[in-house]
């Protein structure tokens, strides 16, 4: 396999409610290598999010063919295309969307559990704590712990099971800047270690820079931007 992300004419229109239609991507074509970072740029309601949602196989598209891991996901079920991002593919979102009710621990426990083949999940969640550098964090709830720290669990829980893709929409959003720059570090180190495929939308050009490749979207189409 050579590509993480394969789409041919990618398109996403959304039926509105007065009987109109809104296009909001078209003409997306795009191969993204195995292991490569990608940054995803573009003005606040251009599509990234939407975009991002389509390659993740979380939502549908209008026309256009995607593979995700060389699956064709066009005619999957939301079913099939849960199984099969289950233990390939992370999630980062700038809101952090940690279980409140859930230790930061039993946070990163979680793709483990519903993933079901590892014998240990609690030994290599700790393992994934300690990369983020929050080991005494283990039984804190995220209530508990600051904007940073939030999104240090969440990234130690997105590449617990070492996916292929992680998918990081805004991660840096809701942090401050020398946070910021603590967190965008670390997304680096552990894309390097887990050997993934980082595909990073965000509106920080500077970020941007740092990956291999950067797409920009403009009216609904992709532009690339190197
Ligand atoms: N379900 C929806 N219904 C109507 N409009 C939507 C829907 N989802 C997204 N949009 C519109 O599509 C555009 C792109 O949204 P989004 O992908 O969230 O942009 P970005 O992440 O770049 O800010 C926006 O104009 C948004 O209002
Ligand atoms: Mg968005």
């Amino acid at each position: 396999m050579k590509y993480a992300i394969e789409t041919t004419q990618l398109s996403k229109k959304i039926q509105l409610k007065n009987g109109q239609s809104l296009s909001i991507l078209h003409d997306i074509t795009l191969q993204i290598p195995l292991g490569s970072s990608v940054a995803i740029t573009g003005a606040s309601g251009s599509g990234k999010t939407t975009l991002l949602g389509l390659l993740a196989g979380l939502d549908t598209v209008s026309g256009g063919d995607i593979k995700l891991l060389d699956t064709s996901m066009v005619d999957l079920t939301e079913d099939q295309r849960a199984a099969l991002r289950l233990g390939q593919v992370g999630f980062v979102f700038q809101s952090f969307h940690l279980m409140n009710n859930l230790s930061a621990l039993e946070n990163i426990m979680l793709p483990l559990e519903l993933e079901k083949s590892n014998k240990n999940p609690q030994k290599t969640a700790l393992k994934a704590l300690e990369q983020v550098g929050l080991s005494e964090r283990a039984t804190h709830l995220p209530t508990q712990l600051s904007g940073g720290e939030q999104q240090r669990i969440a990234l130690a829980r997105a590449f617990v099971n070492k996916p292929k893709i992680l998918f990081a929409d805004e991660p840096t959003g809701n942090l401050d800047q020398a946070t910021s720059t603590d967190i965008e570090q670390l997304l680096f180190k552990l894309q390097k270690e887990n050997d993934s495929t980082l595909i990073l939308v965000t509106h920080d050009e500077a970020l941007a820079e740092q990956c291999e490749y950067h797409y920009k979207l403009v009216d609904g189409k992709l532009v690339n931007n190197v």
